[in-house]
């Protein structure tokens, strides 16, 4: 029996979810220029409240969020609490948005905003990045949107992550929703797996950008959708805007 079990989180669970997602996604190059000396316990504070839904904000009528924790159980013998090594948070669109819905201005975030050390700069050229190119391609389309999906380093390999993608792609499928998301170098052959196509890249110009060169450790996602964008040039990180459509369930 696998060790992994999804559930759906709570507020709760917030600090636990904000240690799963920089650890997740700390050792990677874009975590290091949007928090270049380290992720503070204010930035892990201000994401936290945003992760849930403010309470009594019907301004997004039409659109559910979900976040489910994978936890992974003591070893068969072991005492001991499950611990949360992995999440994923899923935007559900149920209808379609109108273009004055969904054609909206990227808001530019401060630090302030994102937490005492974070680089808003970094942020915005990337996270901001990814909003401009994905909207005029999402548009209004009702649609299942993974917005995260982390796991432990330590706990990466066990399943927790596909365990995650594949509670989201049956709720978009018995929804009759086609899903997208923007996939990172390490994320994107599971969502290969899952059916999702490529439908457009984004190239970060790294090094030219921010004077930091690749090392080993680092995936840049060279070998990722080639078959519509062609090779990563030196110096590039790729994201892949990709999309899923709905299976009859
Ligand atoms: C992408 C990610 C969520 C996958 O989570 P996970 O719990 O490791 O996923 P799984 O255990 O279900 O493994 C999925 C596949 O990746 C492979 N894999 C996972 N971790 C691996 C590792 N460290 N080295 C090699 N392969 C690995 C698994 O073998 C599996 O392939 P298979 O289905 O052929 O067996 C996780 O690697 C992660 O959090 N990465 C950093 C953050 C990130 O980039 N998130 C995606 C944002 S779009």
């Amino acid at each position: 029996m696998s060790r992994v079990r999804i559930r759906e989180a709570v507020p709760a669970d917030v600090p636990a979810l904000a240690d799963v997602l920089y650890g997740a996604f700390g050792p990677g190059v874009m975590n290091q220029l949007m928090h270049p000396g380290g992720v503070t316990d204010d930035a892990k504070a201000k994401f936290g409240a945003t992760l849930f839904p403010a309470p009594g904000d019907d301004s997004k009528l039409g659109v559910e969020v979900k976040i489910w924790a994978a936890e992974l159980r003591p070893e068969p013998g072991q005492v001991g609490d499950a611990k949360i090594v992995a999440f994923a948070k899923w935007v559900i669109y149920h209808t379609e948005r109108s273009e004055e819905q969904w054609n909206v201005e990227v808001k530019a975030m401060t630090t302030e905003m994102l937490g005492d050390g974070s680089s808003a700069e970094a942020f915005n050229w990337f996270i901001g990045g990814l909003h401009k190119k994905a909207k005029p391609l999402i548009r209004g389309e009702a649609n299942a949107y993974l917005s995260i999906l982390a796991c432990l380093p330590e706990f990466q390999g066990l399943g927790a992550g596909s365990a995650l993608l594949r509670q989201g792609c049956e709720l978009a499928d018995s929804l009759g929703l086609p899903s997208w998301l923007a996939a990172s170098p390490e994320g994107y052959p599971v969502y290969r797996k899952f059916g999702y196509q490529n439908v457009a890249v984004m190239d970060f110009d790294v090094t030219g950008t921010w004077g930091i060169t690749k090392t080993e450790a680092w995936n840049w996602g060279a070998t990722n959708a080639l078959d519509i964008a062609g090779p990563l040039p030196e110096g590039f990180s790729r994201s892949v805007l990709m999309k899923r459509p709905a299976k009859p369930t």
